[in-house]
């Protein structure tokens, strides 16, 4: 006879830290890649179905499962054999004391290589932002952050689009355009993004002359399209830029020279940036003019 099994707390929480595992892992990826929020919320970013606000929610709550069970497995079920295990083999690895030296000042050595952004750390994280930003393209950034919650009016202020100009063309076009309502609204009322939604105003923007421009900026000494203000820069390197622009390496080398700037294709913007008093986003405005 077939005997149902008694249940074991023991099985259950083990196969939740393996299964809670396994999410804090596959989100961990999935983040590490993950646009900013800027653009992400932008462009309506998804992974797999999910947006950047369910991926975050899903890695925090599976990071604390994960914890929660982790704990669980160890002070309520394995505590005993754990601890003879680690104070036998405490003895033990204190006789090896070479190795537990170097284990010490290996660790010690990884937080000031992050804290200090030296390599590894400095590559690791400075893949990281590429990825992030290879999301979208120049054309598609938000002008700044949390600008898709912002009301029309207020965004054609900030960047500089002739409103009243905008609001005609729109119309023009078959679209009525409340303007005290949010991009994010309006770009779901019309079946976009508020990226696809604000390409719409492009025409509509005007330079800093008063003039129209084809393209938009941020208004009033904006920087270039596509170089917006604090768009993660810093990390990202000559070569990186260069490359996106579809410039020779060699070519951003000579415009930064031209500008008083020496800099090798692995210079970070943040490097740059300390050594010629410029922003990091002057200085990418700088490869790309
Ligand atoms: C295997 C271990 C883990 C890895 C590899 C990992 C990796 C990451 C990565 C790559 C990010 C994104 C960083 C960025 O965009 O700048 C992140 C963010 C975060 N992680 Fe983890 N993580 C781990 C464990 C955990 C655990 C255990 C928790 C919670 C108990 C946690 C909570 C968070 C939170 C709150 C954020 C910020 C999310 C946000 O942007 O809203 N992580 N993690």
């Amino acid at each position: 006879m077939n005997q149902r099994k008694r249940w074991s707390g023991r099985a259950f929480v083990s196969l939740n830290m393996m299964l809670s595992f396994v999410v804090l892992i596959l989100s961990s990826v999935v983040l590490y890649i993950m646009p900013p929020g800027r653009d992400a919320y932008w462009t309506q970013w998804r992974f797999w179905g999910l947006d950047k606000d369910q991926w975050d929610a899903v890695h925090t709550v599976g990071g604390f499962a994960f914890l929660i069970f982790g704990i669980l497995h160890l002070f309520v079920y394995n505590w005993k054999t754990f601890w003879n295990y680690v104070v036998s083999k405490l003895r033990k690895t204190m006789n090896r004391k070479v190795e537990v030296a170097l284990a010490v000042v290996l660790n010690v050595l990884l937080v000031v290589v992050c804290v200090a952004d030296w390599f590894p750390s400095s590559t690791i994280m400075g893949w990281m932002t590429s990825i992030k930003a290879s999301w979208v393209g120049p054309g598609q950034r938000a002008p700044y952050g949390h600008a898709e919650a912002e009301t029309l009016e207020t965004l054609a202020l900030r960047s500089n689009i002739d409103l009243e100009a905008a609001l005609k063309g729109l119309a023009e076009q078959g679209l009525t355009i409340d303007p005290t309502k949010t991009i994010q609204y309006l770009a779901s009322q019309n079946g976009r993004t508020p990226a696809e939604f604000f390409e719409l105003l492009a025409p509509y923007a005007r330079t800093p002359q008063g003039g129209k421009s084809a393209a938009l900026g941020i208004g009033e000494g904006a920087a270039k399209p596509g170089v917006q203000q604090g768009g993660g820069w810093g990390r990202r390197t000559v070569a990186d830029i260069a490359r996106e622009a579809g410039l020779e390496v060699k070519a951003a080398l000579e415009k930064l020279k031209a500008a008083g700037i020496e800099a090798k294709g692995d210079s970070t913007l943040r490097d740059l940036s300390g050594k010629s008093g410029r922003t990091p986003t002057e200085i990418a405005t700088i490869i790309r003019d």
